[in-house]
C-alpha cells in the first residue's frame, strides 16, 4: 500500500554510477527510494545521499541481486510496507573481449545480473506497480541496438532486456503500467573496470550519470496518458580510450 502522498521506488545498483544519480533524482522528486546494492560505503560518503538517508528518503538495501530468494523476500517486504510506484532495473555488469575468451562464469554472471534479475524483480513487483499505475524503467544500452563485437554477450543481455520491455509494455499498458527502456551510450562510471578501454577524454565524448537521470525524470514527468517507451542517449562524438597496462 502506498504511504499517504509518498511514492516508493526500488532502484537496483543504487550504490554508484547511473543508479546512484537516478536514486538521487528520485529523492529530489519526493520518492522514498529503496536502493539495492552490495556496498554503500562510497555512497554514504556523499553528503547529499547521507542527508536523504537521514531523512528516511533514501534506504540503502544491502543485497547481492544474484541471491534470488533474499532479493525476492526484500522487495516483497518493501511492496507490502510502502507500495512501489517505480522500479528501475539498473544493476549491471560488463565483461568485454573476444567471446571465446570470456568463460562460462562471466557469461552466466552477466546474463543473470543484466537480464534474469530484472525479469524476476519485475514479476515480483508487478502487482504493486499495477495498483499504483507505476513505471518499470529498464536501463538497457546502445549495445542492444547495434552490433557489439568484443561485447557480444553483454550486448545480448541488453537486447534481451529491451525485448522484454517491449513485450511487457504491451502486456501491462492497459493496467496503467508504463514500461520504459533507456539506451545510454558510453557513460562515465565504473562499468569499464573490467575492460581494456574506457570513455574518451573529451567532455563531449561521454555521457554523465546525471544525463541518464535527466532522461528518467522526463519519463516520470510526462503528461498523464503519455508513455515514453524508449530513450536513447548518445554523446556528441564517438571516442573511446584504450587503457595502458596498470590503469
Ligand atoms: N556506463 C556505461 O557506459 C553504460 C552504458 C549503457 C548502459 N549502462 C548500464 O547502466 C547500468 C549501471 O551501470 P553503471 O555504468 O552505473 O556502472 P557501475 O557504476 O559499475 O554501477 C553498477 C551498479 O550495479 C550494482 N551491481 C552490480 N552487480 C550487483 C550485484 N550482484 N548485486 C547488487 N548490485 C550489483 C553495483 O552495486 P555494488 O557494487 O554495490 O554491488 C553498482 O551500483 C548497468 O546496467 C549498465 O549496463 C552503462
Amino acid at each position: 500500500m502506498e504511504k499517504a502522498g509518498i511514492r516508493a521506488a526500488v532502484v537496483t545498483g543504487a550504490s554508484s554510477g547511473i543508479g546512484l544519480e537516478i536514486s538521487r533524482r528520485l529523492c529530489e522528486l519526493g520518492y522514498e527510494v529503496h536502493g539495492i546494492g552490495r556496498d554503500f560505503s562510497g555512497t554514504m560518503a556523499d553528503e547529499g545521499m547521507r542527508y536523504f538517508a537521514e531523512q528516511g528518503r533514501f534506504c540503502p538495501v544491502v543485497c547481492d541481486v544474484l541471491e534470488t530468494d533474499k532479493l525476492c523476500a526484500l522487495v516483497r517486504d518493501i511492496a507490502a510496507h510502502s507500495g512501489v510506484s517505480v522500479l528501475v532495473n539498473n544493476a549491471g555488469i560488463g565483461y568485454y573481449g573476444l567471446h571465446e575468451e570470456l568463460g562460462p562464469k562471466k557469461i552466466s554472471m552477466m546474463v543473470r545480473t543484466n537480464l534474469e534479475v530484472p525479469l524476476i524483480l519485475t514479476q515480483q513487483l508487478l502487482r504493486s506497480l499495477k495498483k499504483n499505475a507505476g513505471f518499470v524503467i529498464n536501463i538497457s544500452s546502445v549495445t542492444a541496438k547495434q552490433s557489439s563485437p568484443h561485447g557480444c554477450a553483454y550486448g545480448a543481455t541488453k537486447a534481451g532486456l529491451a525485448g522484454f520491455s517491449r513485450s511487457l509494455s504491451d502486456e501491462v499498458r492497459r493496467y496503467g503500467v508504463k514500461v520504459v527502456s533507456v539506451f545510454p551510450d558510453m557513460t562515465k562510471t565504473g562499468l569499464y573496470r573490467n575492460a581494456d578501454f574506457g570513455v574518451g577524454e573529451e567532455e563531449d565524448s561521454y555521457l554523465l550519470p546525471e544525463d541518464v537521470a535527466d532522461a528518467v525524470q522526463s519519463v516520470l514527468t510526462a503528461r498523464d496518458g503519455v508513455v515514453i517507451t524508449e530513450v536513447a542517449l548518445r554523446p556528441q562524438i564517438h571516442r573511446i580510450q584504450r587503457k595502458r597496462r596498470g590503469d
